[in-house]
């Protein structure tokens, strides 16, 4: 008989670690929770779902509502991860009725948007998911000059998480951590901390690789100026001797731009998978964001089952939330669209697409 989609009780919990365990991590020598302190976690149990067959775990997903500061509104934003069911109870449905429940989940935190990584396009597009946002990832396979007289260099993780904390909030777009929540993502197995250091001995960047199972040769996490993630990446490039890639949201602009002429490969990719799951809250918020610079007649109304989106009198009536998902995070170029007049397009250009990004350790 089964059982759910329901949340595990607090005896649930340790099989539900077993279970992901023998599913996701069967070669790995720690616990996958090791790996998602913070979704994966006794205080965070309320948002995970599990199907139950006879006592056994079959299916399961995590939901983590993360608090996201950007320039112009603060979302609230529900990661979803560690979907898997048994391969004996698969294509029976159970996998869509716990998504569905992590979306409830979601709706009733007052999440504007779920997101999650995945490459399984079609199964997500049924749930009403889109890919969306940017990723920028740079790929280095040569060595770099760095400056070595102006800065100090360590591979050493005995960091304080206050030094990182301190600089990772200069991030414009960036998920509101704890430095509890800082100490646990240190903790992370297969997790390579590079810093820069000044001659006084002040942090002035760090570069984080690998997480887990996942994102190894990756560098998912990184802050700093301009001048110290450079030249921290010709230190990296020296002591790991080895290609890796670089990613960074696609409004690092200066950034981006100047570690191009470094990198052997650019690519601009998805940021994941992204779905509504608060229109109202979702369409309140980036209304006020544009009455904030001053553009008034910004249109972006539920209209029975349609969408109404652009601005007064230059109106396109959109028939699904999916749809919305590039006009409102990317990709879109309000430049070269045919859909709305030049005069509206350079108004919506003013703050869409809106930056997003979630940074490698808040990935779920
Ligand atoms: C991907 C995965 C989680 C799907 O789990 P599942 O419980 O089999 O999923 P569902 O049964 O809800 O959906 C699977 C298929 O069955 C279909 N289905 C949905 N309801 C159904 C039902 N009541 N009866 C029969 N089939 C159904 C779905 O439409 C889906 O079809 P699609 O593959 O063409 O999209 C599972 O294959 C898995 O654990 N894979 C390994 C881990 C993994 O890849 N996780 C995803 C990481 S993002």
């Amino acid at each position: 008989m089964l059982e759910g989609p329901k949340v595990p009780n607090e005896k649930e919990y340790e099989k539900v670690l077993e279970f992901l365990n023998h599913k996701l991590r069967p070669e790995h020598g720690w616990s996958i929770d090791k790996e998602y302190p913070t979704a994966l976690n006794l205080a965070n149990r309320h948002n995970m779902n599990i199907v139950v067959s006879d006592d056994r775990i079959v299916s399961h997903a995590v939901l983590k509502p993360l608090i996201v500061k950007s320039p112009h509104l603060i979302y609230k934003i529900g990661a979803i991860g560690s979907v898997v069911t048994d391969e004996d109870y698969r294509n029976q449905g159970l996998s869509h009725k716990i998504l569905n429940e992590s979306l409830n989940l979601a709706k009733q935190q007052n999440c504007d948007v779920a997101i999650l990584w995945t490459n399984l396009y079609d199964f997500y597009r049924k749930l009403g998911f889109e890919l969306g946002g940017y990723e920028i990832s740079l790929t280095f396979e040569r060595q770099m000059a760095y400056e070595y007289t102006q800065y100090k260099y360590s591979k050493d993780k005995n960091v304080s998480p206050e030094a990182l904390a301190k600089i990772y909030s200069q991030h414009s777009v960036a998920t509101i951590r704890s430095q509890d929540e800082f100490r646990k993502f240190l903790a992370i197995p297969n997790t390579q901390l590079y810093t820069i250091w000044n001659l006084n001995g002040t942090l002035a960047g760090y570069a984080i690789e690998g997480k887990g199972a996942d994102l190894s040769n990756y560098i998912h996490e990184w802050g700093g100026s301009v001048t110290a993630i450079k030249n921290l990446l010709g230190y990296i490039s020296h002591v790991k001797n080895h290609p890796f890639n670089f990613i960074a949201p696609k409004h690092s602009v200066n950034l981006i731009n100047e570690l191009k002429k470094y990198a052997d490969f650019v690519n601009e990719g998805y940021l994941g998978m992204i779905r509504i799951t608060n229109f109202e809250g979702l369409a309140m918020k980036i209304k006020k964001a544009f009455r904030n610079v001053g553009i008034s007649d910004f249109v972006f109304e539920k209209n029975q089952d349609s969408i109404l989106f652009g601005c007064n009198g230059d109106l396109y009536t959109i028939e699904s939330e999916k749809d919305l998902i590039p006009l409102l995070f990317g990709p879109v170029d309000f430049d070269t669209q045919d859909i709305f007049k030049p005069e509206t397009a350079q108004k919506l250009k003013t703050l869409l697409p809106l930056p997003l990004w979630i940074w490698g350790w808040d990935s779920v």
